[in-house]
Order: structure tokens, then C-alpha cells, then sequence
């Protein structure tokens, strides 16, 4: 390979801003966040516009190079970590990170892909408007990358996923071809609705390179309870109750072991704002009205007189919901301080959860007595991160293999939410349905033939 003549064309279509060839200046755009995946690239490619990403699709393809699109590097499942070949450029949009237009009237946001999430709600909550995809890493995530990832987070149970906001997408597929724009259509049945079909192929498919998103008016009512409840099967009775009282304006509906909690407490020294007990969760409602803090009362209120919470509060301030929000955003890094760990990203129906957390629990009993779950997740979307502590890269198969047994004995999903990447392709191809590996296959092979885009990722490799 002639790397020199390859970095000098690509400074020729980015300029020297647009790339970053040097070792040191490479080095965290090469390991994925939980720091268990390193790899290896020729160069980081940085374009400024879409017809920039343009000329390094073409020069990849030209070279035979596989090209690994990023955002902000915050995947849980390893999708934007080159491998160890040395063979792939990074595609970073960092630079493409304008927001285009916004319309308040008209509901809608239109971005180049590296536009922050924060950022980007930061700029709508100055209009009165929101993009409500909440999760800890939304300080760094991109839109380019959520949209790529139909990412979750702790609003789906209201909002839905990721993909539910996307009205429409502008990406560069593998020939060079630019698709689609950022005009803001909320109906467009126009034909297949393609857009969808890039959302959650995590780049390889297509590179995002901008998205118009639907927005929703901001809610300036929030309300947010910190509760403890004995089990899982008391936390759905409570669920239920919430559906019932709150409706349509509940916006979380948080589950936390209180294992977990405790480990937030000894590895970052944040104290949980009530007593530690089996299981807490964290329940927020949320309304343009301000009849939603009388209703989500009398809700806890209710759930108190029925006996079902244990202890708990309902917080007084925006700063006391704040200090909620922290703990819960808190345990994946708690969890990453305390060492390795398998994880995990199942869903099952909803009403299963507590019937899975026992036979899961169980089966992880069975494979070694010794290993400690460290349990939360997403109720209202049966979404659970039933991680595993002490389990390392070599031994971790076993323990990921052991939890999506029991997954799939209920039907459930291995990746609610964060995507398969590299961390879940072998137990991709050995749990989902051959028709849809099939399916997949056959889009990839219609798309990207040549598998130019993110090798390694939600597809095996093709053997040479
Ligand atoms: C969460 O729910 O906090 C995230 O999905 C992160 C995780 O699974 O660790
Ligand atoms: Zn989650």
C-alpha cells in the first residue's frame, strides 16, 4: 500500500486540518469507550462538507480501504473502533458540526452530523423547543452517530428511539452517490422510506452527513421521584399505576439495582440522595402544563397508601431532580471503575421483566456462583443492562452467551439499544433468524459490495 501517496491526496481533498496521520494525535480516535477494543488506522479523515466526505469515499474505494465513520466515540458496543489491520481510514465528522435550521413553528431541526445532542438541545431549549434523546453520553454523542445507531436512552418509553425523530436524512452511499436532504417534510410517503433503513445500520450502509429531526415543545414542567420498592414485579405493579395516572406525560421510568447504586457511591463518591434499598428507581413526568406536578403527586401519593414504594421522595427543585439524574447517568461509569465487565442490552416483554431477572440471575448462579450482576435499565421499554462485574475480554463469551440464552428462551432482543458493533456480531449470527441475517446480507451486498463501510461491524467479513 503507498500510504505517502494516500495521505497526500487525502490533504489534497481535506487540507492539513482534515487530517491527522501523527501517532499521539490518532490515539483516542482508535479505542472504543469501555477501552477494551484498540485498533489500528491509516490516517483520521476530518471533512469540512459533504462533498469532502465525497472525495474520501472515493479515494478509500479507489484504495481498497475500509472506512470506520465516527461521532463521539461514546458506543457501548464498539461500532466506531477501526480494527487491528491498519487498513481503514477513520471518517470523523467532528468538523461537520452546524446546526442548519431551526423551526419552531414548524417542529423541526436540521443538522450536519457532528452537531452535538446536547448542543443541539441546548440551541432549541433557547426557542422553547426540545430533541429529547437523553442518556449519559449525550455530551459527546453526535446526531450523525444516533441516527446511524437508532440510539435509546431514558426518554423511548415516551418518545420513542432515535429513528422516530429522523423526518429525513442527507448520507453518501458507497459508489460516491449523495442521497436525500434536509428539507423539513414531516409526511413524505414518496416511495420507500430509505432513511429508516440507515438508521441502526450503524454507517454501514451509508455515511450520515446531515438529518432534519422532528422536534416537540419543551416541557417546563418536569417533575422527578427518587422511590425504593422491594423487587422487580412490585416496580412493574408500580409502572402500571404511573401508565394510568401520569399517561402520556411520563418521560422515565428508570430501574437501578441497589448494588449498583452502592457501587456509584464507593467509586465516585456520590451519595444516593436516600437510602440504599433492593431496588430503586427513578420516575420522572414531564408537561407544557402545569397540572402534571398535582397528578404525578397524587400518583406517588397513591403508590405510598398502596404500599408499594418503601421509602422515597419526589424531588423539590431542579437541582434535587438533577442530583437524581446524576446517579442514575452515573452507573456505567461507576461500573467502568470498578473494573471489566460482560455487558449486556437485552430486551423482553415488558411484563416478563421480573420473571427474566430471576431466571437470568440464576443461570449466571450456575455458571459460576462468584459472579456479581450489576443490574439497570429502562422499564418502560423492557429494556434491562444486566451487566456482569469482574469478566473479562477473554472470558466474557461465555457469560454473554449464558444471559442471551435466557434472553432469547423469552424472545427477546441482545441489543435494545446499543447496537451489535463488534462487541455482539458472533452472538449476532448466532441468535437473531437466519431470514434476517439473510435480509441483512443481501442489503449490505446491494449497498456496499465492496464492504467499504465500517468492515467488521453488524456484518461478518466476507472472506477475500
Ligand atoms: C444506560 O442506560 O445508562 C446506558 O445504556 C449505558 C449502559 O448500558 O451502560
Ligand atoms: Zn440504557
Amino acid at each position: 500500500m503507498d500510504e505517502a501517496g494516500i495521505l497526500r491526496d487525502l490533504r489534497a481533498i481535506l487540507g492539513d486540518r482534515g487530517v491527522v496521520a501523527d501517532a499521539a494525535g490518532m490515539q483516542p480516535y482508535l479505542e472504543d469507550w469501555t477501552d477494551r477494543f484498540h485498533g489500528r488506522a491509516l490516517a483520521v479523515a476530518r471533512p469540512a462538507s459533504t462533498e469532502e466526505v465525497v472525495g474520501v469515499v472515493a479515494l478509500a474505494r479507489e484504495h481498497g480501504l475500509g472506512l470506520v465513520p465516527q461521532g463521539g466515540r461514546t458506543s457501548l458496543a464498539a461500532g466506531a473502533t477501526p480494527d487491528a489491520s491498519g487498513g481503514n481510514l477513520l471518517l470523523s465528522l467532528e468538523r461537520m458540526n452546524r446546526i442548519l435550521a431551526i423551526d419552531r413553528v414548524g417542529l423541526s431541526v436540521a443538522v450536519e452530523a457532528g452537531a452535538i445532542v446536547d448542543t443541539v438541545r441546548d440551541a432549541l431549549r433557547e426557542v422553547g423547543r426540545d430533541l429529547p434523546i437523553s442518556f449519559g453520553a449525550s455530551g459527546s454523542a453526535t446526531i450523525g452517530g444516533v441516527a446511524a445507531t437508532n440510539a435509546g436512552g431514558a426518554n423511548v418509553l415516551r418518545y420513542g428511539m432515535t429513528g422516530r425523530f429522523v423526518l429525513g436524512l442527507e448520507a453518501v452511499l458507497a459508489d460516491g452517490t449523495v442521497v436525500g436532504g434536509v428539507t423539513p417534510l414531516h409526511k413524505d410517503n414518496a416511495g420507500l422510506n430509505w432513511p429508516q433503513l440507515l438508521v441502526g445500520s450503524e454507517g454501514t450502509l451509508g455515511i450520515v452527513t446531515r438529518a432534519v429531526l422532528k422536534i416537540h415543545p419543551l416541557n417546563g414542567h418536569v417533575c422527578a421521584a427518587l422511590l425504593s420498592v422491594a423487587d422487580v414485579a412490585t416496580a412493574l405493579t408500580l409502572y402500571e399505576l404511573a401508565v394510568d395516572r401520569v399517561g402520556e406525560r411520563l418521560s422515565a421510568f428508570e430501574l437501578m439495582s441497589g448494588s449498583a447504586v452502592r457501587r456509584v457511591e464507593t467509586a465516585l463518591k456520590t451519595a444516593s440522595p436516600i437510602p440504599v434499598s433492593p431496588w430503586m428507581l427513578l420516575i420522572e413526568a414531564a408537561s407544557v402544563s402545569a397540572s402534571v406536578e398535582a397528578d404525578f403527586a397524587s400518583f406517588v401519593e397513591a403508590a405510598m397508601e398502596a404500599g408499594l414504594v418503601e421509602d422515597g421522595t419526589i424531588a423539590a427543585s431542579g437541582e434535587q431532580a438533577a442530583a437524581f439524574w446524576r446517579l442514575r447517568e452515573s452507573l456505567t461509569e461507576a461500573e467502568a471503575k470498578t473494573g471489566p465487565s460482560a455487558k449486556h442490552d437485552v430486551s423482553v416483554p415488558i411484563a416478563a421483566l421480573p420473571e427474566f431477572v430471576e431466571a437470568a440471575t440464576a443461570a449466571l448462579a450456575e455458571l459460576d456462583p462468584g459472579l456479581q450482576p450489576n443490574v439497570f435499565g429502562h422499564v418502560g421499554d423492557g429494556n434491562l443492562h444486566f451487566n456482569v462485574l469482574g469478566v473479562d475480554e477473554a472470558t466474557r463469551h461465555h457469560v454473554n452467551q449464558s444471559v442471551h440464552d435466557v434472553v432469547a428462551s423469552f424472545g427477546g432482543s441482545i441489543s435494545a439499544e446499543h447496537g451489535i458493533g463488534q462487541y455482539r456480531l458472533e452472538e449476532a449470527y448466532r441468535l437473531l433468524p437466519d431470514a434476517q441475517l439473510r435480509l441483512q446480507e443481501r442489503l449490505k451486498q446491494a449497498l456496499d459490495p465492496g464492504g467499504l463501510f465500517n468492515p467488521g461491524k453488524v456484518f461478518r467479513r466476507r472472506p477475500e
